[in-house]
């Protein structure tokens, strides 16, 4: 677990935006200490929502890596995140669809933070656009940043807090996640299917998402983008996870194989070593 500065009372916070509030807890964009920050403030005593609470905490606390935002500090009631400036990638899609080279490029950011995160034991079980923001606005796996634990699973967590009950959005949500399986890191690949699919057609693949949850709606939207990509899209969306790909590393080495045959960069957002000394 990295170090996350504990600070034994509430702040006071200025300059504050509100950003959403459910589950009893408030989001707010603020200023504390000199810098625009992002907190989640818990306005209730529901020991549920206290345990949810805390359980986001906890597993953001416990991730580092260059795609995911990390906790800076908390309080008891509350949850500093550094802001970052650019929108969710829901914005980007409301305004349009994107190109075969960006929605790939987001997807790679997208499944390099999985494989960072599911090598730790956690699962996201709620990517979708609205917990994805684009650093600076760009559409590029190095301005990917992956948002919000409050639903995850964590397997170093003794509690699951979520077990039993159905929770996540329907279009995004992987179909075994809705039958209450808790914690397969495949799930998050069924997500990361959808998010390509919705990026490269401006709309996500099933018009009733619940119903094909359910299984009384067969019906899937035409597969958008170059044929290239659809073994990989159908495969991340396959209602059986053993149909998905086994993790998401193999995932991305899918994705750079199709890369290479639409003849797009494979190259990671990772920086390149210089060949010497400038
Ligand atoms: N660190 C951040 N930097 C910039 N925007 C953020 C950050 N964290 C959250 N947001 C924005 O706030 C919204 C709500 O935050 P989120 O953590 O997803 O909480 P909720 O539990 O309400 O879904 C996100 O959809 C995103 O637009
Ligand atoms: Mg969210």
């Amino acid at each position: 677990m990295r170090d996350v500065e504990w600070i034994a009372a509430e702040q006071r916070l200025t300059g504050t935006v509100s950003v959403s509030m459910h589950g009893g807890v408030l989001t707010q964009v603020a200023n504390w200490r000199g810098q625009r920050v992002l907190v989640k403030t818990l306005l209730t005593t529901d020991p549920d929502s206290a345990a949810r609470f805390e359980h986001e905490g906890q597993v953001a606390a416990a991730l580092r890596h260059p795609l995911i935002v990390p906790l800076l500090a908390q309080s008891p009631t509350q949850l500093f995140f550094p802001l970052v400036p650019g929108g969710p990638l829901r914005e980007r899609l409301d305004a349009g669809r994107l190109t075969v080279r960006e929605a790939v490029s987001v997807l790679r950011g997208i499944l390099r933070a999985l494989v960072n995160m599911h090598a730790q034991g956690v699962v996201h079980q709620d990517l979708k656009p609205e917990n994805i923001v684009l650093a600076g606005g760009k559409t590029r796996c190095g301005a990917v940043r992956i948002i919000d634990f409050g639903m995850s699973h964590a397997r170093h967590l003794p509690l699951d807090i979520h077990s039993g009950t159905r929770m996540g959005t329907p279009h995004y949500m992987a179909p075994e996640q809705f039958q209450g399986v808790r914690g397969d890191p495949r799930s998050d690949l069924y997500s990361a299917g959808v998010i390509l699919f919705e990026a490269l057609a401006g709309h996500p693949p099933y018009e009733d998402a619940l119903g094909w949850l359910i299984g009384t709606r067969k019906e899937r939207a035409e597969l958008p983008g170059p044929p290239e990509l659809h073994p990989l899209m159908l495969g991340a969306m396959s209602r059986d996870p053993a149909g998905r790909p086994a993790s998401a590393q193999a995932m991305l080495d899918e994705l750079a194989l199709a890369c290479v045959r639409l003849g797009l960069p494979t190259l990671t957002a990772r920086p390149m070593p210089l060949p010497f000394a400038p």
